[in-house]
């Protein structure tokens, strides 16, 4: 079936029915916008997988999410959505850019889940923005982003439940939420390593997509046991 767009983590393949997409995950990796390229391998099996797990324990926590079916080994279907061009992190304990920017040291508590919007636009290098750039935009209406936000804060809750069962802290992680025909908000995009920041809770060993940012081996095997921890919790 018709390719319909090709990103830099998945493809995403047209099918029989016009609301269903079928969602290909692929093993390439980049980072840095695209400037640092590689493969992991099985990635694309881990991060399908593990989507699907963590999609269909926050259907039954009563997120609406795009997730339909897993089709295995690296696929899987969802309903068609039109993605709102905003990225929410949420975070939970200080990484990556917030520990850049504002000099807060990695590892640190924060003391409420952080929520920052970012502007998926590879041009400008998806820059962090503010609500009243969302509007200004036009990326989404102010009932959108309210949306958006309680479903983002709600889901940090869950999938930190969800890892924490599996003995893995929710550092952080990246939410992309899509528009259906008929206009309601679903989460869509993915929940994998390659999206959230995950650490062993004994131990705080990385066990996500920074083995692979950082360059500090072992990045095959962290996404394979996250997908081993979840299976055997969540399976
Ligand atoms: P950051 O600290 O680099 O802003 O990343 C915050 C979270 O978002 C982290 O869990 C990784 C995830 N993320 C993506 O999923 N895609 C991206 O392009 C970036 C930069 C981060």
């Amino acid at each position: 079936m018709e390719k319909l767009y090709e990103g830099k983590a998945k493809v995403v393949y047209a099918t029989d029915e016009p609301q269903v997409l079928r969602i290909h995950f692929k093993d390439d990796a980049t980072a840095f916008d695209g400037a640092k390229r590689g493969s992991i391998g099985g990635k694309g099996y881990c991060n399908a997988h593990i989507s699907a797990y963590a999609f269909r324990y926050l259907e039954k926590a009563g997120i609406p999410t795009h997730f339909l079916e897993l089709r295995p080994p690296n696929e899987m279907l969802a309903r068609r959505v039109r993605i709102l061009p905003v990225e929410v992190v949420m975070r939970n304990i200080a990484a990556g850019s917030l520990s850049a920017r504002l000099g807060i040291e990695e590892g640190t508590d924060l003391p409420f889940a952080l929520l920052e919007h970012f502007y998926k636009n590879d041009a400008l290098h998806d820059p962090l923005i503010c609500e009243e750039h969302i509007r200004i935009l036009g990326l989404a209406t102010g009932e959108q982003i309210a949306e958006v936000n309680g479903m983002a804060r709600e889901v940090n809750q869950h999938l930190s439940s969800f890892f924490s069962a599996c003995g893995l802290i929710l550092v952080d992680f990246k939410l992309e939420f899509g528009l259906d025909s008929g206009g309601r908000v679903l989460l869509a995009d993915e929940v994998s390593p390659d999206t959230c920041r995950l650490w062993d809770k004994e131990t705080r060993t990385k066990l996500d997509k920074d083995r692979f940012r950082r360059d500090l081996g072992k990045v095959e095997e962290a996404y394979q046991e996250v997908l081993r921890r979840v299976r055997g919790v969540h399976g």
